[in-house]
C-alpha cells in the first residue's frame, strides 16, 4: 500500500491530488481567473500564481485525504510538457518535499498522465480499459490517436500536423468575442444552435492525421464576412455559429477514430484531455461504440482537464516499478 501525493502545474491550474495506490482520496485544483483578463494563458502570471497556490492547495489535499504529510511514501509531479516556468514551481515544490520527508519522486509526463486516467478509482467510478486499448488525446495542445500497450508503452498512430483541436476551439471563441477558455462556452451555446446553419470546411489529411487551422481560418472568414453583411451576425447567431464549429471538430476527429479502430482491430476506445469534458464528443463517442461494437471509456468530467489525480496515477504506476527519478530533474517544455 502507498499514499501517493501528486502535484500538477504544468499551465494555468494548480494542482494537488492524494492517492492510496489507484484510489483517489483527495483532488484539489486552483484555477487562475487572472489570465481572463487577457484572452488566454500569460506565463509569468501562471507561474506567480502556481507560487501563491502550491503550499495551501498541498495542504487542503492533504487535510480532505485525511493524511499527515509524514504518512506520504512517494510524490508524483508533471515533469513537462507545459509552460517552464510553471512547471518549475511544481518541480522544485516536490523536490523540495521529498528531500524534507525523505521518500522518493517519480517525474510523470503530462500527456501519459490524460491517458492513465482512466486507471483512477473512486467510490462511484472503477472502470479502467485493457492493454491495449486505443485513446484520443485531445487537449489544448495536443491532439493524438494513441494504441496505448501498457502503461507508459505508447504508439503514437495519428496526430495533428499543425493546430491542437482545444487550441482551435479556444480561437473560434476568440473570433466570436467570448471568453477564455472557449471550450466550455462553445459546449454550452451549441446546445441551442443548428448545426447545419453554416457550411465549414472539412480537413482532407492523409493516414490517421488531422489538420485543425485550415478549420479555423474558414471559421475566420465564415464569421468576417458574417460581419460585413449584417453588423449583429455574430451576436443573433451565435448559437449555431458554435454548434457548426464543434461539429466540423467533432466529426473530423471521430473519422480518423473510426479509421484507427479499422486499421488496429481494437475496439476498447478511450478519451482524455481537456476536450474530452465536451459534453457533443462524449455523447458522440458512446453513440459510435453502440453502432459499430466498441467499449468506450469516457473519463468522469473531473478527470478530463488539467487534474493532480491523473499524474497520482501515472506515479503509482511508476511507483510500482520503483522508477523514481533524481533531485537533478528538470522541466522539459516540449513533448
Ligand atoms: O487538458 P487541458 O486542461 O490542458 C492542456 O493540457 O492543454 O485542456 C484544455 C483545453 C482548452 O483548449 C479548453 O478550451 C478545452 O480543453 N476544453 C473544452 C471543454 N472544456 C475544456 N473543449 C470543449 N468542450 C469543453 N467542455
Ligand atoms: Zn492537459
Amino acid at each position: 500500500m502507498a499514499y501517493i501525493l501528486a502535484i500538477e502545474s504544468s499551465c494555468d491550474d494548480t494542482s494537488a491530488a492524494v492517492l492510496n495506490n489507484r484510489f483517489l482520496l483527495s483532488n484539489m485544483i486552483a484555477g487562475q481567473k487572472v489570465h481572463e483578463l487577457y484572452g488566454g494563458v500569460v506565463p509569468e502570471l501562471a507561474s506567480r500564481a502556481h507560487a501563491q497556490n502550491i503550499v495551501p492547495v498541498v495542504h487542503t489535499a492533504l487535510q480532505t485525504a485525511g493524511i499527515k504529510k509524514e504518512q506520504l511514501d512517494a510524490i508524483a509531479f508533471t515533469r513537462g510538457p507545459g509552460l517552464m516556468g510553471s512547471l518549475l514551481v511544481g518541480v522544485s515544490f516536490a523536490k523540495a518535499m521529498s528531500l524534507a520527508l525523505n521518500i522518493p519522486m517519480m517525474e510523470v509526463n503530462h500527456l501519459q498522465a490524460h491517458v492513465l486516467s482512466h486507471f483512477i478509482q473512486t467510490q462511484d467510478y472503477d472502470h479502467a480499459p485493457e492493454f491495449p486499448f486505443l485513446c484520443l488525446l485531445v487537449s489544448g495542445g495536443h491532439t493524438q490517436i494513441l494504441r496505448v500497450n501498457a502503461p507508459f508503452n505508447f504508439e503514437v498512430l495519428g496526430s495533428t500536423i499543425d493546430d491542437a483541436v482545444g487550441e482551435c476551439i479556444d480561437k473560434a471563441a476568440k473570433i466570436m468575442g467570448l471568453p477564455y477558455p472557449g471550450g466550455p462556452v462553445i459546449d454550452r451555446l451549441a446546445k441551442n444552435g443548428n448545426d447545419s446553419r453554416f457550411k465549414i470546411a472539412k480537413p482532407h489529411i492523409a493516414n490517421l492525421d488531422y489538420s485543425f487551422s485550415g478549420l479555423k481560418t474558414s471559421f475566420l472568414y465564415l464569421v468576417r464576412d458574417g460581419l460585413k453583411t449584417d453588423s449583429g451576425f455574430v451576436e443573433k447567431n451565435l448559437n449555431d455559429l458554435c454548434a457548426c464549429v464543434q461539429k466540423a471538430i467533432i466529426d473530423s476527429l471521430m473519422d480518423k477514430l473510426v479509421l484507427a479502430v479499422k486499421q488496429t482491430g481494437i475496439k476498447q476506445v478511450a478519451i482524455g484531455g481537456g476536450v474530452s469534458a465536451n459534453s457533443l464528443l462524449r455523447q458522440t463517442i458512446q453513440e459510435y461504440a453502440d453502432r459499430y461494437g466498441w467499449q468506450a471509456f469516457i473519463p468522469p468530467f473531473s478527470f478530463t482537464t488539467d487534474n493532480a489525480a491523473m499524474v497520482g496515477i501515472a506515479g503509482y504506476f511508476k511507483w510500482q516499478q520503483k522508477q523514481f527519478c533524481g533531485l537533478d530533474a528538470v522541466p522539459y517544455a516540449r513533448a
